[in-house]
């Protein structure tokens, strides 16, 4: 049984200053990317929500593909050792790829995939993360779009889940101190 941590959590991100920056993003990335083929690649699971905000606030033709990654390592902290569980399902060859991701850490994930995705030769990568722990980067990866840039925290709700579970809490929350 999971226990009902919601009750414990505490207010990183209001629900309004989410959607607030995520209207902001929208702007800019609908700027980049005016006339250009876009596909954005969603990474599964924790992404979900972001990715469907940003993408309906984008002014821009685009298309979507999801791929979902698991690191060995604990719950809470991803390891170097990261797999492919699901692909792209369409070639990408002559798009340009948007990642989007709920939340960099150490970075090994997103240059992960970012490497993997080069091996389809799109005509560029870039990369969105709605929250980006800076103070852990391990990886040499920079996002080209940050939301909000937090503290070392363990993070629940908007996407990203405890134990697989609490992914639909409509704020940014963490336990503890
Ligand atoms: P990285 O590979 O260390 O950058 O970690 C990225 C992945 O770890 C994210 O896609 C999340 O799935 C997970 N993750 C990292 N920090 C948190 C957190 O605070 N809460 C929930 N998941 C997290
Ligand atoms: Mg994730």
């Amino acid at each position: 049984m999971i226990k009902d941590v919601r009750s414990q959590l505490n207010v990183l991100i209001s629900k309004d200053k989410i959607q607030n920056r995520i209207n902001q993003l929208a702007l800019n990335i609908s700027n980049d990317y005016n006339g250009k083929p876009l596909t954005l690649v969603s990474i599964l699971r924790g992404s979900i929500f972001f990715t469907v905000d940003l993408a309906r606030k984008l002014d821009l033709i685009f298309d979507m593909e999801f791929v979902e990654l698991s690191s060995y390592g604990n719950d809470f902290e991803s390891s170097g050792n990261i797999k492919i569980n699901k692909d792209l399902t369409n070639p990408v060859e002559n798009r340009h790829l948007l990642i989007i991701e709920d939340i960099i850490d150490t970075g090994h994930s997103l240059k992960f995939i970012t490497e993997h995705l080069k091996k389809y030769n799109p005509l560029s990568i870039a990369t969105c993360v709605l929250l980006d722990k800076a103070s852990k980067r391990v990886a040499d990866i920079t996002p080209n779009y940050v939301g909000f840039v937090i503290p070392d925290k363990f993070i629940i709700g908007y996407g990203l889940d405890y134990y697989g579970h609490f992914r639909n809490v409509d704020y940014i929350g963490y336990l503890g101190e």
